[in-house]
C-alpha cells in the first residue's frame, strides 16, 4: 500500500499570467506575454491572459476551494511587471496583491510557495534586450531584493525560476513562446543569463538570512530514450539529454556546462562568448531543494537535417490532450538519476505534474475526469517508489489547481483539478479534486 509520511507536502500550482487576469490594474505594466498574445497567429484562437481566471479578484474564493480540498501548499508566481512596471520604478499596489494572497493562504493554513519568475518578463526589460542583455541579472536582482524584503519572512518556499529551458529555448530558439525569437544562439545566451540570475537571486536570498525559508529552482526535466539500440540513436539521446537536462543541471550542481554540449553548440552556433569563467561560481550557489516539473518522457532517433540531427518520435503509450505520452515509470527513473548524479541527499519537490484532458461537464453537472485521476495516481505511485528506495522527495504539486491559460495553446487545454467556465468564471471541482482530497486526508493511494 502507498502511504505518504505526515511531512510529505501535497500542493497545487498555478502561475501569474495563466490565472490572474487584471492585466492593466493597480499599476501593472505590460509583460512579454501581453505583447506576444497580441501578435497575429502566435496564440491559439487569439486568446490572451487579460482576464484568465480572474484570480486577481477571486483569490479568496480560490483559496476557499483549496481549503475545501485540503491542499497543504499553493505554488503561485509573482508577476514582475506588477512589481516593477517600469525600469527602476517600484509599484506598491502590485506588491500588495501578493501580501493579500499570502495572508489569505496563511490564515487558511496553506503554505505559500512562491515562484519569482514564471515567464512574464516586463515588456520594458524586453525592450532593452530582455534575457539577451546581461544587465537583466541586475534588473532581476533588484526585483528579487524587493520581494525578499517585503515578503521574505512570510514565504517558506522560494523558487527563483520556473523552467529556464522553456524561457530560453521556446522563447528565443523555436519562437513558440514570448518573445518569439527564432535563433538558437540567442536561446543559449538567454539560458546563461537566466542561470546567472538564478544564482544571483540565491546569493541575495542568503544575505537576508531568512531562517524559516528555503530557496530552490524548478527545472523541466525528462528521461530521454533512444528509439533503438543503435549507436546513432544512443548518441541522439545523449545530445537531447544534454540539451534539455544537463545544460541546466550541470552548471547548477557541478559548476560547469557539459563538455560534449559546449563542443556541439559552439560547432553549430559559433563561439559561446557570453560565458565568463567566473560565472559558474555564481550559478552554482548552493540551493536548498530542486523543483522538478515532469509530464512525459522523450524518445529520439538520429535524423539528418533536423536540429542536432535528431528527431523526436512518438511513444507507444496513451497520450494526454497535449499529445504527451503517459510514462509514469520514467518519473521514477528520472528522480533516481537526479539523486545519483546531482542532488544526492538534497530535497526534491515535484513542483508540477498533471494532465490536460478534454474535460466536459456531464449531465449530472460533474466532470468525470477518471483519466486524470489515473494519471495522478500512477505518478504518485512512482514518486512513492522513489521515496521507498531512499529518495528524498518532500512534496508533490499538481498542475494545476484550475484550468487556465496554457501559453501558446490559449484556453484550449484543461489541466485543472477544478474546472473553470471562462464565460461566467464559475468553478466546479472535478472528480480528480475530490479524489485528491481523499489522498491528502488519508495520505494513501488505494
Ligand atoms: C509547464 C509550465 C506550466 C504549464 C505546464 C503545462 O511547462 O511550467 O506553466 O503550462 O507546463
Amino acid at each position: 500500500m502507498v502511504e505518504f509520511d505526515n511531512d510529505f507536502l501535497f500542493g497545487t500550482a498555478t502561475a501569474s499570467y495563466q490565472v490572474e487576469g487584471a492585466y492593466n490594474e493597480d499599476g501593472r505594466g505590460m509583460s512579454i506575454w501581453d505583447t506576444f498574445c497580441r501578435k497575429n497567429g502566435k496564440v491559439f484562437n487569439g486568446d490572451t491572459g487579460d482576464v484568465a481566471c480572474d484570480h486577481y479578484h477571486r483569490y479568496k474564493d480560490d483559496i476557499a476551494l483549496m481549503k475545501k480540498i485540503g491542499i497543504k501548499a499553493y505554488r503561485f508566481s509573482i508577476a514582475w511587471p506588477r512589481i516593477f512596471p517600469e525600469k527602476g520604478k517600484f509599484n506598491q499596489m502590485g506588491l500588495d496583491f501578493y501580501k493579500r494572497l499570502i495572508d489569505e493562504l496563511l490564515i487558511n493554513n496553506i503554505i505559500p510557495c512562491a515562484t519569482i519568475y514564471h515567464w512574464d518578463l516586463p515588456q520594458w526589460a524586453d525592450d532593452l534586450g530582455g534575457w539577451l542583455n546581461r544587465d537583466v541579472v541586475h534588473w532581476y536582482g533588484e526585483y528579487v531584493e524587493k520581494i525578499f524584503k517585503e515578503l521574505g519572512t512570510y514565504v517558506p518556499m522560494w523558487i527563483t525560476l520556473n523552467e529556464p529551458w522553456c524561457s530560453s529555448i521556446l522563447g528565443y530558439g523555436t519562437g513558440d513562446h514570448a518573445p518569439g525569437h527564432k535563433n538558437f544562439g540567442e536561446a543559449l545566451t538567454a539560458a546563461h543569463h537566466l542561470l546567472l540570475s538564478h544564482g544571483n537571486a540565491v546569493r541575495i536570498f542568503r544575505d537576508f538570512n531568512l531562517k524559516d525559508s528555503k530557496i530552490g529552482i524548478t527545472l523541466n526535466l525528462n528521461e530521454v530514450y533512444p528509439e533503438t539500440d543503435s549507436l546513432d540513436d544512443k548518441i541522439a539521446a545523449s545530445i537531447i539529454d544534454g540539451y534539455s537536462n544537463r545544460w541546466f543541471l550541470d552548471p547548477i550542481f557541478k559548476g560547469s556546462y557539459p563538455d560534449d554540449m559546449v563542443k556541439l553548440f559552439s560547432s553549430i552556433f559559433g563561439s559561446l562568448d557570453f560565458i565568463r569563467n567566473e560565472d559558474f561560481n555564481d550559478i552554482s550557489q548552493k540551493v536548498d531543494f530542486l523543483g522538478v516539473n515532469y509530464y512525459t518522457r522523450a524518445i529520439v532517433r538520429k535524423c539528418v537535417g533536423e536540429l542536432f540531427n535528431v528527431k523526436y518520435v512518438d511513444g507507444p503509450n496513451k497520450k494526454t490532450d497535449m499529445g504527451w505520452e503517459i510514462s509514469p515509470e520514467s518519473l521514477y527513473n528520472l528522480l533516481t538519476r537526479l539523486k545519483n548524479e546531482y542532488t544526492k541527499e538534497l530535497p526534491i519537490y515535484i513542483t508540477e505534474n498533471g494532465a490536460a484532458l478534454k474535460d466536459i461537464i456531464s449531465d449530472d453537472g460533474h466532470i468525470h475526469d477518471d483519466e486524470r485521476i489515473e494519471y495522478l495516481k500512477l505518478h504518485l505511485n512512482e514518486a512513492y517508489r522513489f521515496i521507498k528506495n531512499g529518495g528524498n522527495l518532500k512534496g508533490y504539486f499538481v498542475w494545476s489547481l484550475m484550468d487556465n491559460f496554457e501559453w501558446a495553446y490559449g484556453y484550449s487545454k484543461r489541466f485543472g483539478i477544478i474546472y473553470v467556465d471562462y464565460k461566467t468564471q464559475k468553478r466546479i471541482l472535478k472528480d480528480s479534486a475530490i479524489w485528491y482530497k481523499d489522498v491528502i486526508a488519508t495520505r494513501r493511494i488505494e
